[in-house]
Parts: C-alpha cells; sequence; structure tokens
C-alpha cells in the first residue's frame, strides 16, 4: 500500500517514522519545499523521554510530486485541513482513501468537500508526542490509535482494518472499530479538558490533576462534551473525570499540541474543540459555559502574544 502523510508536525512525523522504519511505502507531504527538502535529507529522528534517540531516513514531497496513493493521512492542524484537502484529489489513486487522523470537529467535513465523505475513515490517537524542531519529536507516551468509517464512508470494514493492520506492522496500538464518531467525541471531550487549560497554565499534561482549581474545569468542560453528544444521540460514557485521569496519566510528560501550539506562536485548534462544543452545543440548546470561557481565553491568549510583557 502507497501511503502519504499530509503534515510534518508532530504526529505526522511520529507516523511516517514508524512506517517508514517498519518498511512501509510511505511519504511525508510537506507545501514548504525547503522544508520537504530539509526532512529529505535529514530524516525523522525520534527521541524517548529515556533520552534514547534514533533517525530514519523518510521519503518527504510537496504534494505535486508525491506519486498517487492508495491512503492519504491528514495529520495537518485543524485550521490548515481546508487548504491541504485540495491536494487530495492529486495526492490519492483513483479509489484511494483518505484518513484524517485529528483532534477536534470540522476536518472530515472539509475533506468531504472536495473529495466526498464516500473515501473517508477517521481514526483518533491518544499518542503522547511533543514535536521540538522540524523533523525532530519526542514519543512521550504510547497511546490507542482507533479507525472506522464516519457516516457517509463507503470504505468496507475490511478495508478499514486493512488500514488498522497497516499501523500495527509499524508498531501501533490499533484498531478498527464500527462507531467512529462516538469515539471522535469521546476524544473531544479529553482534548476540551486537557488542551485549553495546560496551553493556558503551560503545564505538562500529568501537572493537571494536580492543579484542583484547574482539574474542576477542566472535568466542567469535558462534562459539557459529554452533555452536547448526548443531545446529539451519540454515546460518549464514563466518567468525563476519570477518563481525563487516565489520559493525564498515560501522557503525563507530554505537552498538549495546544500548548505546543501556544510556545511556538502558532494558530491553536481551539476553533475545532471548545468553539465547536459551544457551537454545536448552541444548536442543540445544550449550555456550554466552561467551553465558551475557555474558547475565549484562548482565543485572548494568542491574540496577546505580540503584547505580553516578560
Ligand atoms: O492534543 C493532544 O495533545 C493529545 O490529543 C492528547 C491525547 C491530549 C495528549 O496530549
Amino acid at each position: 500500500m502507497k501511503i502519504a502523510v499530509i503534515g510534518p508536525g508532530a504526529v505526522g512525523c511520529l507516523l511516517a517514522f514508524f512506517l517508514a522504519e517498519a518498511g512501509e511505502d510511505v511519504h511525508l507531504v510537506d507545501y514548504r519545499p525547503e522544508r520537504a527538502a530539509f526532512l529529505q535529507e535529514q530524516g525523522i529522528r525520534l527521541q524517548t523521554p529515556g533520552g534514547e534517540s534514533r533517525t530514519v531516513p523518510v521519503s518527504c514531497r510537496l504534494p505535486g510530486e508525491a506519486e498517487p496513493a492508495d491512503l492519504a493521512v491528514m495529520a495537518v492542524k485543524a485550521h490548515q485541513t481546508a487548504a491541504a484537502a485540495q491536494s487530495l484529489p492529486l495526492l490519492l489513486a483513483s479509489g484511494g482513501v483518505g484518513l484524517s487522523l485529528q483532534n477536534g470537529l470540522g476536518n472530515l467535513e472539509a475533506m468531504a468537500r472536495v473529495l466526498g465523505p464516500e473515501r473517508l475513515l477517521a481514526g483518533i490517537t491518544y499518542l503522547g508526542v511533543t514535536r521540538q524542531a522540524a523533523g525532530q519529536i519526542i514519543y512521550a507516551g504510547k497511546g490507542e490509535v482507533l479507525i472506522g468509517a464516519p457516516p457517509g464512508s463507503l470504505v468496507t470494514a475490511a478495508a478499514t482494518e486493512e488500514v488498522a493492520a497497516l499501523f500495527r506492522r509499524a508498531g501501533f496500538t490499533c484498531r478498527s472499530v464500527p462507531d467512529i464518531e462516538n469515539l471522535l467525541w469521546d476524544k473531544l471531550m479529553i482534548n476540551a479538558g486537557i488542551n485549553p487549560l495546560t496551553a493556558l497554565l503551560r503545564v505538562p499534561n500529568g501537572a493537571l490533576p494536580e492543579l484542583p482549581e484547574a482539574w474542576s474545569l477542566a472535568a466542567a468542560a469535558a462534562a459539557e462534551v459529554q452533555a452536547v453528544a448526548k443531545a446529539r444521540g451519540l454515546d460518549v460514557s464514563g466518567d468525563p473525570g476519570e477518563r481525563l485521569l487516565r489520559v493525564c496519566t498515560a501522557t503525563a510528560r507530554n505537552r498538549s499540541s495546544m500548548l505546543q501550539d501556544i510556545l511556538a506562536g502558532r494558530p491553536t485548534e481551539i476553533g475545532s474543540l471548545n468553539a465547536q462544543v459551544a457551537e454545536r452545543g448552541a444548536a442543540m440548546g445544550v449550555a456550554t459555559p466552561v467551553n465558551d470561557l475557555l474558547t475565549s481565553l484562548v482565543r485572548a491568549l494568542e491574540a496577546s502574544a505580540a503584547l505580553r510583557v516578560e
């Protein structure tokens, strides 16, 4: 199977690293020519928190240069999905499948606008990975990867399982699942709780449960996601606090993706996380005051970067 991984961020580099190391036919797609050339030359360096590191050569291409793939994995930030999706027809062989392995809501819709919903798969990851510099990542937490066909997709269970098997061969704990929409909301619940608070407070995931005021806000944000999901007829069960605690413990040393964005001065994914909860809650008549507040605070944090005193 020919695979294109779109976006050399933390998750994109991690996927490309392990797929390439396992001998799969993978290339990383970057839209920035200098960075693509640099990654092609340098490969990807993965470090563990224990300090062990190794580098794997990875083929890195611009969208127009890549050979048509059977599977294109979207791994860009949510606000870049609409632009990156434009290259899907170029990147995919006829009948090829697009897989979103991103946080939040709205990514599949952006891909479907270009590709149609029939050839899409959705996945969620609980991988604790931090991007240190271009092509350099720290892999702090081995979480599960779950893949399934979202509503409207015609990708068969057998084809979905083939993709899951590909990731297992590369060393990931990966399963194909029949109820990916519930799981996307379950992941949204985790991200809506952990990401804004770790970004606002600049703490690793493991510190959040140690901070009672922040922790209760995180749990309240997660409980609101559950309420909106329930109003939409989805099944996102389990105690939100316990679910958050399990992820914070498994990825304790990890900097959440939103914290990484804030530290790097990049726009965050708040628009596809807490802001989506607020928007979709409003549409269903479900109040989401904590998600509203966290959305405003993170937007203010982004906007104040240039004004901040040291
Ligand atoms: O966005 C993230 O950082 C990750 O989804 C997770 C699981 C919260 C770990 O940091």
